[in-house]
């Protein structure tokens, strides 16, 4: 390494976050957050890490992309059978989290996966590009395989469809909706004096506190 890890470091502080000024409902201030990140960051501003866990409690985490806020609730797209749809299935408590390095935000919500219906994933599945739709019915996620298996299931979908205007979706593959029950925003500052605001749904109401850092 060129430089020891210990002695990396930055200073934040070029925003601030004030409780008082925050808004009642956490999904305002998410999507004007959103929208902050969509304007200064050119790449995957929408990706988030989302944490889930195993039978045994052992968590596991990855990227995935957020597609759509829709009733409070966040929305992506994956396969439903591979290991981050098999948790979910045993477990639908799951972590999302957030860094926007530029503005030096972080979010973290925690929350309910719920599958969304057919029809709604359907309709997403059908906007992405032709070969994304038969790269995701070409690959059975998480499973192990070879470079040569993927690309010759993608070849043969590809032939299969080639006259077929809509390619059907598989039962396999769709969205999730998670449902927020707490949502923390964070805030870079000087000296490790870090803004956090923390929301969290009691009774159907957002009530927010602010964090030590
Ligand atoms: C920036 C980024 C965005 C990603 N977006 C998605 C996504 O929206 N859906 C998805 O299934 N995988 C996405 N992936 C791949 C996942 O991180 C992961 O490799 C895949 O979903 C398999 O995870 P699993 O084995 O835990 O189910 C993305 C990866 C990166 C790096």
């Amino acid at each position: 390494m060129s430089k020891k890890l210990a002695d990396l470091r930055v200073k934040y502080g070029i925003k601030e976050l004030e409780e008082q000024s925050c808004p009642e409902s956490p999904m305002v201030l998410f999507e004007q957050w959103m929208n902050e990140a969509i304007e200064c960051i050119s790449f995957d501003a929408n990706a988030m890490a989302i944490s889930t866990v195993d039978y045994q409690n052992r968590p596991s985490s990855r990227m995935v992309l957020l597609k759509e806020i829709k009733d409070g609730h966040f929305i992506f797209f994956t396969h439903y059978d591979g290991k981050k749809g098999l948790q979910i299935e045993k477990n639908s408590h799951v972590a999302l989290l957030f860094w926007w390095k530029e503005l030096e935000r972080q979010v973290r919500i925690e929350g309910i996966a719920h599958k969304i219906s057919k029809s709604e994933s359907e309709e997403y599945f059908h906007s992405r590009p032709r070969g994304s739709q038969i790269g995701a019915l070409a690959s059975h996620q998480s499973q192990a395989t070879t470079k040569n298996a993927l690309i010759e299931n993608y070849g043969k979908l590809e032939e299969k469809f080639k006259n077929t205007a809509i390619i059907p979706l598989s039962d396999n593959w769709g969205g999730y909706a998670i449902e927020p029950q707490l949502i923390e925003f964070w805030q870079g500052r000087p000296n490790r004096m870090h803004d956090r605001v923390e929301y969290l749904l009691e009774d159907s109401i957002w009530t927010r506190r602010r964090l030590a850092p």
